[in-house]
Formats: C-alpha cells, sequence, structure tokens
C-alpha cells in the first residue's frame, strides 16, 4: 500500500488471496523488540488480478505480511498489514457504519478503558492533514491509499502491549491510531486493518522509538513460497541494526517530508547486462523509487521495466506461456521444478542487491506449476516501487538516525 502521493499513476491491487498465519510470538532483545510477523493461509485461492485504476489491466498475485498488535484495556488482538509505504496505523472499529468482513471481532472502544479520542482542534488531530473537528470536539480522519482504499474514522489514543520473548507484555501508553468505522478496499478477511511503518508522527515507528531504544527498525520476510508455518521477523529500536558481512547500504531520500522511504536506482542487470536509468549517480534522479512492504510485486519505469523484460525472456531457457488470458501481459512460465532464471541485481545507490528467482518469480494465485515475473510497469519515473516479494530472504534494516536502508542477503525462514 502506498500513500496517495498521486492517484494517476499508481495501481488497485486486489487482494483476493492473502498468505498464511499465525505466530504470536514476541522478543525483547537488548531494550529494543522482536516480533514474528503472521502470515493468513487462504484456501480456494483464486487468480490474481491487479488493475490499473486510470489505466490497464495488468495482473499480479498478493501476499501481505501481517502483523499482531494488542489494543486496548483488556486487550484485544489486531491483525494489521505490515505497511512501509504509510504512516497511520488503524483497525475497523465498532460501531462500524461501513466495513469489510472480517473474521475476528472488531475492535470496540466501548468496552476499552484506556481508549481516548483525540480532541480537536489539537497539535495531534493536526498530524494527519485530513484531521477535521467533528461534533463534540472529536478529531476525525480520513485516510486514502493509492489503490484506492479509505479509512475513515475517530482519531484516537490507546495502550498498545507486545509480548516479550519470556512472555512478559510490554505496554506504550498513548499510541496514536485511528478507530475507522468507514473503511472500504480490497482487503482480505484476515486483515484488521493497516500498520504503517513510513517516516511520519504517526506510524508505529515513530510512535515506539523511544521507548525501544531508537528510530530504526529491520524485517526479515519469508518468501512467498515458503511453508505457512515458518514466520517472518521484524525488530524495533535497539537491536534492529543490520550488521556484518554482505551488508550494503543506501541513502534514503527525503522528499516532501513525506511518509515514503525514497531510495534512488540507478538501473538494474539481468545477469552481466545491465540497464541504466543513469549512469552517472552525479545526476542520477535522486529518490526515483520507494521500499514498500505493502506492495507485492516491484514497479519500474516503463523503459526499464520494458528492457529487463526483454532481457529475461532471452535469458530463461524455456517458452513463456502465450495461451493463457488470465496471465495477461505478464512474462510466466510453466515448470514442474524450480525455475531456472537469471539472477537479477538492482543497482541502488551505493548497494547493489541480488535477487535470484526465488525473489523475482512468483506463482499467480491457484496456477499450479506457473511462475511469472513479479515486476510490473508504471508510467511515474519519479516513483518505482521496491515490493515485498523483492524484500523476502533479506535482512533490510530502515536507519532513521543515520538516514539509510541495508540489506543484508539472510535465509529469513532460520
Ligand atoms: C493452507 O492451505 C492449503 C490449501 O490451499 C492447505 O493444503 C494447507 O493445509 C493449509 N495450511 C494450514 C496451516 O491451514
Ligand atoms: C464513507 O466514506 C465514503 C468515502 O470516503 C463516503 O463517500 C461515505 O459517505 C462514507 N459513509 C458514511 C456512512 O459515512
Ligand atoms: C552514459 O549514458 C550515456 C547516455 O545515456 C552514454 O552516452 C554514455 O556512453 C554512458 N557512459 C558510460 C560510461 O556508460
Ligand atoms: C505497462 O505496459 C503495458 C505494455 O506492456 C502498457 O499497455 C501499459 O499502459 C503500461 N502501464 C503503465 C502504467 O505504464
Amino acid at each position: 500500500m502506498a500513500y496517495l502521493i498521486q492517484l494517476n499513476s499508481f495501481f488497485l491491487f486486489i487482494s483476493l488471496f492473502i498468505l498464511l498465519i499465525h505466530l504470536p510470538v514476541h522478543q525483547a532483545v537488548n531494550g529494543g523488540l522482536s516480533v514474528k510477523l503472521i502470515r493468513k493461509n487462504s484456501t480456494n485461492a483464486p487468480l490474481q488480478r491487479l488493475t490499473d485504476v486510470a489505466q490497464t489491466n495488468s495482473y499480479a498475485y498478493l501476499g501481505e505480511y501481517l502483523l499482531e498488535l494488542s489494543i486496548g484495556t483488556p486487550p484485544v488482538n489486531i491483525y494489521g498489514i505490515l505497511d512501509t509505504g504509510s504512516d497511520l496505523i488503524w483497525t475497523q472499529c465498532i460501531p462500524c457504519k461501513n466495513c469489510y468482513k472480517q473474521n475476528d471481532p472488531m475492535f470496540d472502544p466501548r468496552k476499552s478503558s484506556t481508549y481516548t479520542n483525540i480532541p480537536c482542534p489539537s497539535d495531534k488531530c493536526s498530524l494527519i492533514d485530513t484531521g477535521v473537528c467533528l461534533a463534540k470536539n472529536r478529531c476525525s480522519y480520513t485516510y486514502a491509499y493509492a489503490d484506492s482504499s479509505i479509512t475513515q474514522g475517530a482519531l484516537a489514543s490507546e495502550t498498545i502491549t507486545f509480548k516479550s520473548s519470556t512472555g512478559e507484555p510490554i505496554q506504550v501508553n498513548d499510541i496514536i491510531f485511528g478507530c475507522g468505522h468507514n473503511n472500504t478496499g480490497v482487503f482480505n478477511d484476515h486483515e484488521m486493518g493497516i500498520i504503517g511503518l513510513g517516516r511520519g508522527p504517526t506510524s508505529l515507528i515513530s510512535q515506539i522509538s523511544s521507548t525501544f531504544g531508537g528510530n530504526k527498525f529491520s524485517q526479515c520476510l519469508v518468501p512467498f513460497h515458503t511453508d505457512i508455518s515458518i514466520s517472518s521477523k521484524m525488530s524495533f529500536g535497539q537491536g534492529s541494526e543490520v550488521l556484518g558481512d554482505g551488508v550494503v547500504s543506501t541513502p534514503l531520500v527525503n522528499k516532501d517530508g513525506g511518509p515514503l522511504y525514497f531510495v534512488t536506482l540507478l538501473g538494474v542487470s539481468v545477469e552481466d547486462t545491465r540497464f541504466e536509468i543513469s549512469n552517472n549517480s552525479e545526476t542520477a534522479p535522486k529518490g526515483n523509487m520507494f521500499i514498500d512492504s505493502g506492495t507485492p510485486p516491484t514497479l519500474l519505469p516503463q523503459q526499464l521495466y520494458d528492457q529487463v523484460f526483454d532481457e529475461v525472456r532471452k535469458q530463461v531457457p524455456m517458452s513463456p506461456i502465450t495461451d493463457d488470458p488470465d496471465l495477461g501481459p505478464q512474462l510466466c512460465y510453466r515448470t514442474s521444478t524450480n525455475l531456472e532464471g537469471p539472477i537479477i541485481t538492482m543497482h541502488f545507490e551505493g548497494a547493489d542487491v541480488q535477487l535470484t528467482p526465488i525473489q523475482t518469480f512468483i506463482p499467480p494465485g491457484a496456477k499450479d506449476g506457473v511462475f511469472c515475473l513479479a515486476f510490473t510497469n508504471t508510467s511515474n519515473e519519479n516513483a518505482g516501487i521496491y515490493g515485498n516479494f523483492a524484500q523476502s530472504n533479506f535482512l533490510i534494516g530502515y536507519d532513521l538516525e543515520n538516514e539509510v536502508v541495508s540489506f543484508k542477503p539472510t535465509d529469513c525462514t532460520k
């Protein structure tokens, strides 16, 4: 998900198929916090379709990673999409004027003794651009995403509880969140909202960084194909540094003070064949791509996408599927064994990140034995997206104190 920055250049991701599990184990490390992420299994997964709102149809598959939080007193579990592409933390709330179906009970603020509406006007209400005053001087918010999902409701504060490795609960009070009473979009019934991890003041990391000893976090997402009993991991604060052999780092680019983690992509190689956006890091367009854990595929600017697509097709020693209308213009192959595809290297400023087929070829929903290149195109030259398929099997550290993102190839299933 990306917070709405330029409506006409983004895609609608329809989540018909969400993966997997439920592993609510948390552990505190060195004053920091480590948690395991959740993926939910969804049976009868239909083929995924990714529709560009403004333009044409294209196709992809969806895989979001869910973060478990306990909210309120007594605490109620919520599972929200982990989203580095937005700021707000929100969940569906009772009473629901207009909510999508969710499996678990919705949060009911009347049953929590620590729920507090944010007053309006107030500095806290102004943290959300769209914060407006409602009757009884309450702050109401509207938050829209690039895929046209919208949540509306009351901006509130609550106690959030994390479980430490010893099972000790760790409480953080007065976390600002959206109690969503009117939520639309294409959500899976396991998804109870979105946990924004962007750079802005209302994101989870901004609100808990002082509790956990530093404005930094890291994530290690398991690949799409991974058995659902194996969870991804996240750490917040102290102890989340990404260190050691094989670490590469690229500077974050702060564009317009927005919530997104922009980095600079200079080019992409398919094995040894390199395609440039710019061959000169001095003149490269700074911050032309953002890293988004809430968007599954990687979106490249049109020309680069076409070059990569053609080169991958040239290098994969198989014929692509051309007779399946469901697959649309994607580059897909049918194979009973692991796909042998080229290494694709993302050349970020100062950091070459090598992707293997497990990160670049993903099965589209229920199609057995079919793998498709998990890249797609965007007409926006200045806002490519580095999606979550490509982020898997890397320990990725966001160090917001030093303004760098680091990548370390890691088997996240271990
Ligand atoms: C997940 O779904 C698949 C079918 O799509 C099923 O075979 C498997 O047992 C499920 N796993 C769990 C843990 O529910
Ligand atoms: C819910 O939100 C939508 C879009 O923001 C708006 O058009 C609609 O009027 C709202 N519905 C209610 C019941 O508030
Ligand atoms: C850099 O790119 C320009 C055109 O974009 C090309 O003319 C030039 O030869 C390239 N330089 C190198 C060193 O590849
Ligand atoms: C993506 O590329 C296809 C052709 O491969 C084109 O029809 C479509 O308009 C492009 N979409 C965007 C958003 O540029």
